[in-house]
């Protein structure tokens, strides 16, 4: 559904990624991994029309995603939870949810149709919070509402960089399991983080990139029994 291939993007004149490539096929949760500053954050901005890339093409359910503006690739169903959550500190949960919410186009998202009580049922604790200002939030409900509000674009395709990072563990487990949820009924996933074992247990397949290079790409299997790596490309 999703397919990235050579593709090259840059911050001013410096280089970020080198000919990146990587593909999501419909129903799969694939994962994008790497150390600190190595172009995850890169690959989804330049998914999701945010940075230009230079060369190569981006490719979703068969048409090119080159030169559209973010908010035309977003209504192609792309749903972003972007890094540090970026929700909007002074309006209430309630408003962040249905600000950016967009009806599905029918039987087109995976498990059927997200609605402001889909998504309360869901995450139980944004119920409770609906009326609370954004900026009132703890980080793991921030970081629910932020997976809420894409969810309520209706995604073909979800897309998270690093939806865990900072969390207690037992907000971790619930994101992973709200995850596991997401997948068992069908939504394609592309997810960003440090968790191996998170990773390996929920991912289809893996890719990792390294200065902007994607070094390796395989499934669970494959990365599990490859110590070597997870050590060079993941210091594990
Ligand atoms: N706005 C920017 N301007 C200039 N260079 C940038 C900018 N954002 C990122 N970079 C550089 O691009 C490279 C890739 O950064 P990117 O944010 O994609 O890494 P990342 O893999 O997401 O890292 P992290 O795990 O820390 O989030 C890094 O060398 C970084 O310094
Ligand atoms: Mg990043």
């Amino acid at each position: 559904m999703l397919e990235l291939s050579g593709i090259d993007a840059f911050y001013g004149r410096s280089q970020a990624l080198f000919g990146m490539s990587l593909s999501v096929e419909a129903g799969q949760v694939v994962s994008l991994m790497g150390r600190n500053g190595m172009g995850k954050t890169t690959t989804i901005r330049s998914i999701m029309g945010l940075i230009d890339a230079r060369a190569g093409e981006i490719r979703f359910n068969g048409q090119s995603l080159t030169g559209l503006p973010p908010y035309r690739i977003a209504q192609m169903g792309l749903g972003l939870v972007p890094e540090g959550r970026q929700i909007f500190p002074n309006l209430t949960v309630r408003e962040n949810l249905v600000a950016t919410a967009r009806k599905s186009t029918q039987k087109t998202t995976p498990g059927g149709h997200w609605d402001l009580q889909r998504v309360y049922d869901l995450f139980p604790r944004l119920s409770e919070r609906q009326n609370s200002m954004g900026d009132q939030l703890s980080g793991g409900e921030q970081q629910m509402l932020a997976i809420g509000r894409a969810l309520m674009t209706n995604p073909k395709l979800l897309l998270l960089d690093e939806a865990t990072e900072g969390l207690a563990p037992l907000i971790r487990t619930e994101i992973w399991s709200c995850l596991t949820g997401l997948k068992a009924v069908g939504q394609a996933i592309l997810v960003i983080d440090k968790n191996v074992d998170a990773l390996t247990a929920i991912c289809d397949r893996h890719f990792i990139v390294e200065k902007g290079h994607l070094v390796w790409s395989g499934n669970s299997t494959e990365l599990r029994a490859n110590p070597d790596i997870q050590h060079q490309y993941l210091g594990i």
